[in-house]
């Protein structure tokens, strides 16, 4: 029987330490023979990593922020993530529409409702059918003041990263309700470990909805 395609989107505040997750993944999955597509948002496609470069270092309002992640969007569903699934690829995206709401919702104040409605055209393929949305979302749950200690050894900050911690703390308050609206869709893993902890849960995830064999049984 052909493999049916999975959507596995990433999230958290920057610095919750998504990267290395994403990447074992993608080889756990190859490993039991399945073909990943590896891509990010906003990005993915050449059109939307150039929105990505704009949106990440160009001074903007929030309206415009929130329409250039949803044009990005557009492209990288239409191109990328809509015919790796049809084709029964798994699909990993690092972030995808949780980070609109997070980051442009609850983040910079933008209106939910306004991200609701360009949710719905972009994402569903007819005007009455439900946007796309993740199998499943990993959320890397970490509190901001961690995730800045982390950053702030890392490289030269973008527009986002370079906020503040009460703006990282509004953020993750967007991921948290967007939990609650949408639970079964959502695996929150407490990302204040070391990474050897974190992966397992990861992986559980996967296992517990039977797109993972567990590792005992590939032995
Ligand atoms: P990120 O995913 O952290 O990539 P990297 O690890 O390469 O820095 O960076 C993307 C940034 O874009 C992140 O700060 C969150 C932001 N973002 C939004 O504000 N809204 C969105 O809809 C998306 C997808 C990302």
């Amino acid at each position: 029987m052909a493999d049916k395609g999975i959507f596995i989107s990433f999230e958290g505040i920057d610095g919750a330490g998504k990267s290395t997750h994403i990447a074992a993944l993608a080889e756990a999955f190859q490993t039991q023979g399945r073909v990943v597509a590896l891509t990010r948002e906003p990005g993915g496609t050449p059109l939307a990593e150039k929105l990505r470069t704009l949106v990440l270092n160009d001074a903007m309002d929030p309206l415009c922020e929130a329409l250039l992640m949803f044009a990005a969007r557009r492209d990288h569903l239409r191109l990328v993530i809509e015919p790796a699934l049809a084709r029964g690829e798994v699909v990993l995206c690092d972030r995808f529409t949780d980070a609109t709401f997070a980051y442009q919702g609850h983040g910079r104040g933008f209106d939910l409702a306004v991200l609701s409605q360009l949710e719905q055209w972009v994402q569903a393929p007819t005007d009455s059918a439900e946007p796309r949305q993740p199998d499943l979302t990993i959320w890397f749950d970490l509190a901001p003041a961690i995730a800045a200690e982390r950053l702030a050894s890392a490289r030269v900050p973008d527009r986002f990263e370079s906020q503040p911690v009460d703006f990282f703390a509004l953020v993750a308050a967007g991921y948290a309700q967007r939990m609650a609206q949408q639970p079964t869709r959502f695996a929150r893993i407490d990302a204040d470990q070391a990474k050897a902890a974190v992966w397992p849960r990861v992986r559980a995830a996967c296992e517990q909805r039977g797109w993972l064999r567990p590792l005992e049984a590939c032995s």
